[in-house]
């Protein structure tokens, strides 16, 4: 049997990994202080997935005030279309809902667009909107 918890530190290893499996690991991002950051940030968090033995996937979410996102979904991909994906999505929903965010979004690179009839089939429409950003 399968259970989504919030991450502790200890999870660290087990989550990049397969982070890095899913190929959500970009030169410009540092997973392991993009982990860091999540857990100690008050309106943020990480859930995981695990049976008895491993971890099969994982979420990041986080709420700024306005609206609640999620990032670095990923279920290991051993443990893909069997519903995990599905089942960390709406994890990452539900505890945005309970934050007080109204509307849950979330960003697709160009370079992964197969994804986009994942997330149609949970509800999400694409939006007329371009994504911009610094460096701070
Ligand atoms: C995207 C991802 C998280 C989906 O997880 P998953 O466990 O395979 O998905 P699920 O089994 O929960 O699928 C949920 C539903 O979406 C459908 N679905 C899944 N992938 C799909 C695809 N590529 N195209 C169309 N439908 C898809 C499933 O058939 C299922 O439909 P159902 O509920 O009617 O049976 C997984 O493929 C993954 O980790 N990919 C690599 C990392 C990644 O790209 N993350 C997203 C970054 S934005």
């Amino acid at each position: 049997m399968s259970t989504v918890r919030q991450a502790t530190p200890q999870d660290k290893d087990a989550v990049i990994a397969m982070w890095r499996a899913c190929d959500l690991v970009k030169p410009q991002n540092d997973p392991s202080l993009d982990f860091d950051l999540a857990l100690r940030t008050a309106t943020s968090t990480i859930f995981v997935l695990e049976d008895a033995e491993q971890l099969l996937g994982a979420v990041m979410a986080g709420f700024d005030g306005h609206r609640g996102w999620f990032y670095y979904l990923g279920v290991a991909p051993q443990f893909q279309s069997a519903g995990n994906g599905r089942l960390l999505v709406e994890s990452a929903e539900h505890w945005l809902h309970t934050q007080g965010a109204p509307k849950t979004m979330l960003m697709v690179r160009d370079t992964n667009t197969k994804v986009i009839a994942f997330y149609e089939k949970l509800g999400y429409t694409l939006e007329n909107t371009r994504v911009l950003g610094k460096r701070n």
